[in-house]
């Protein structure tokens, strides 16, 4: 693994006690931070703060980071308060994975009343208290986290291990078989996993919202001895055209990009599209590696090869389908998503559920407060539908025999809604999940299922936070809009509807009467 661990956590948590532990089964060096410090200062930190003042305590700590980030291969012990400043949360992104050691403000009284003294900023009475709630949601963000109470040093670092090891690995057996890696550690490992063939050069095209992780995929790669350069960008629509994707051409180009190269996309679908298009495309195809950034790309779109970009005839009008060469899911990643975008991977995530797997359902929905408060938490899911994704992606890569078409549970009414209350007014997951509540409606009315069946989930999916706009939009224009669709055959539109939760079926034949008569229980203005 490239980089360094970064242990975080209160004082008294055990990160001193704990890092050369972790360091020794990992073959690393151990790094206290605040002895660097110290050592440096030659003085204790107790002095420092006493003689100096925090600030400048603060100071020598961003220093002595950033030294230590420039660094690689040791396992480091953050001090208490490191994480709340942002050039160094910026400096231990860019240069390793973070881990919080979780421990109650009774582990944590219990391990400093050996040494308070060492410990300036606990002198006050309660600061142990007020500094341990301040600081928790700094130290969540961090990708894995241990609950240490209760735990001896050893064991906590053997939990941290296990976890920086536990991944799952899913094969998408197309002929050009791939692996969707799934874990805290995907990223750090990217270069030990994929790197490009005979010593081209790697291309990484990052959206500006995730750019910590794209500077850390880069350097990884850097420090593996590879030419990498890194390209921001703003992954909107516009990204998703002729004139985006010649920009990122001519990019690749100045770069010396060749077919040797690789190109490591880091973002959304919007990423995904434009820059496994522009991948699948360059000098006839340079292998694409994707770094889903959002649910939704984690659980669908960066799995399956389908690229696209958007034509003024229309949305997703030039594209191919092109497997990615490998998939790096790192969970926690999912953790700065605004709730928007959770909600909308979470639709696609029900989707396969109510479509494919009932089992997946119910979890789903046991675990969607969990899922809602941390995505990251979600990874059986996350893993669930990838491979569900994968066994049809399989069976049918060119969709072309309709087996893939199952995945468009919920999809036509969905594509309808997004272009009638014009793109990006709707996010895709949010479209699906009223586009499902359609569908629905519809196997309720061709006699696939029955509305007992119907009303529970129709239920849960209304509850789900959806902008309402959706229902001033124009009916009929959503009508003819599902007529449009790509998966119109002669009998009537083809809709995947269900005959129980976790089976679909194909229905050819339903008319524009049905979807208008479907539309008007979900309650259109
Ligand atoms: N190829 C396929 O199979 C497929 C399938 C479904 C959707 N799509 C396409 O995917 C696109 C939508 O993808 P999306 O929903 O992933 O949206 P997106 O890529 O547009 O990202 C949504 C928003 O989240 C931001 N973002 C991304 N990762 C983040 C992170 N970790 N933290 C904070 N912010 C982050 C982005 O900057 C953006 O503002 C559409 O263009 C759609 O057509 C493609
Ligand atoms: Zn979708």
């Amino acid at each position: 693994m490239n980089g360094n661990i970064y242990l975080c956590g209160p004082s008294g948590s055990g990160k001193s006690t704990v890092a050369p532990l972790l360091a020794e089964r990992r073959g690393l060096q151990a790094l206290d931070l605040d002895a660097l410090i110290e050592a440096d200062a030659q003085r204790p930190i107790a002095r420092i703060v006493d003689e100096e003042g925090e600030p400048a305590f603060r100071i020598r700590e961003r220093d002595a980071l950033a030294r230590v980030a420039a660094r690689c291969g040791a396992v480091v012990a953050l001090g208490g308060g490191a994480l709340e400043d942002g050039a160094n949360r910026r400096a231990i992104a860019e240069s390793g994975i973070l881990v919080f050691l979780d421990a109650s403000v009774a582990t944590c009284r219990a391990n400093t009343a050996v040494d308070a003294g060492r410990r300036p900023l606990l002198r006050e009475p309660g600061a142990l208290e007020r500094l341990h709630a301040a600081r928790r949601p700094r130290y969540r963000e961090a990708a894995i986290c241990v609950a240490a109470d209760g735990l001896t040093p050893p064991e906590v670092a053997a939990a941290v291990d296990a976890l920086l090891r536990a991944e799952r690995v899913i094969r998408v057996e197309t002929p050009h078989p791939y692996d969707v890696c799934i874990g805290a550690a995907a990223i750090e490992t990217l270069p030990d996993r994929i790197t490009p063939p005979n010593g081209g050069r790697v291309v990484v095209v990052a959206d500006r919202a995730v750019e910590g992780i794209a500077t850390r995929v880069a350097r990884a790669y850097h420090d593996a001895g590879f030419h990498a350069t890194l390209l921001d960008v703003d992954a909107d629509e516009a990204l998703k055209s002729l004139a985006g994707v010649g920009a990122l051409y001519e990019r690749f180009a100045e770069a010396r990009l060749d077919r040797r190269g690789i190109v490591v996309g880091i973002g959304g679908g919007t990423i995904g599209d434009a820059a496994g298009f522009a991948a699948a495309t360059y000098q006839r195809g340079v292998p694409f590696v994707a770094l889903p950034t959002t649910l939704l790309a984690a659980v669908d779109s960066a799995i399956g090869g389908k690229t696209a970009i958007n034509l003024p005839a229309g949305k997703n009008m030039a594209g191919t389908v092109t497997q990615p060469a490998y998939v790096a899911i790192a969970p926690q990643v999912l953790r700065s998503l605004p709730a928007r975008d959770v909600i909308s991977g979470y639709g696609e995530m029900l989707k396969y559920g109510l479509a494919l797997d009932a089992a997946l359902y119910a979890a789903l929905r046991a675990g969607e407060a969990a899922l809602m408060a941390d995505p990251a938490t979600a990874l059986d899911a996350i893993a669930r539908c990838v491979e569900l994704k994968a066994a049809i992606v399989v069976s049918d890569e060119e969709d072309r025999t309709g087996v893939r078409a199952v995945l468009n549970f919920g999809h036509t009414v969905a594509h309808a809604l997004e272009k009638v209350a014009g793109y990006g007014a709707l996010r895709h997951g949010e479209a699906v999940i009223v586009g499902m509540r359609a569908a629905l409606a519809l196997s309720v009315a061709r006699g696939h299922l029955s509305d007992a069946a119907r009303q529970p989930v129709d239920t849960h999916l209304a509850s789900l936070s959806v902008p309402d706009t959706w229902r001033a939009l124009n009916r009929d224009a959503i009508v003819d809009a599902t007529r449009g669709d790509k998966k119109r055959h002669a009998g009537g539109t083809q809709f995947v509807l269900i005959d129980a939760i976790g089976s679909a079926r194909l229905d050819d034949r339903v008319g524009p009467d049905d979807v208008r008569a479907a539309l008007a229980t979900l309650g259109f203005a």
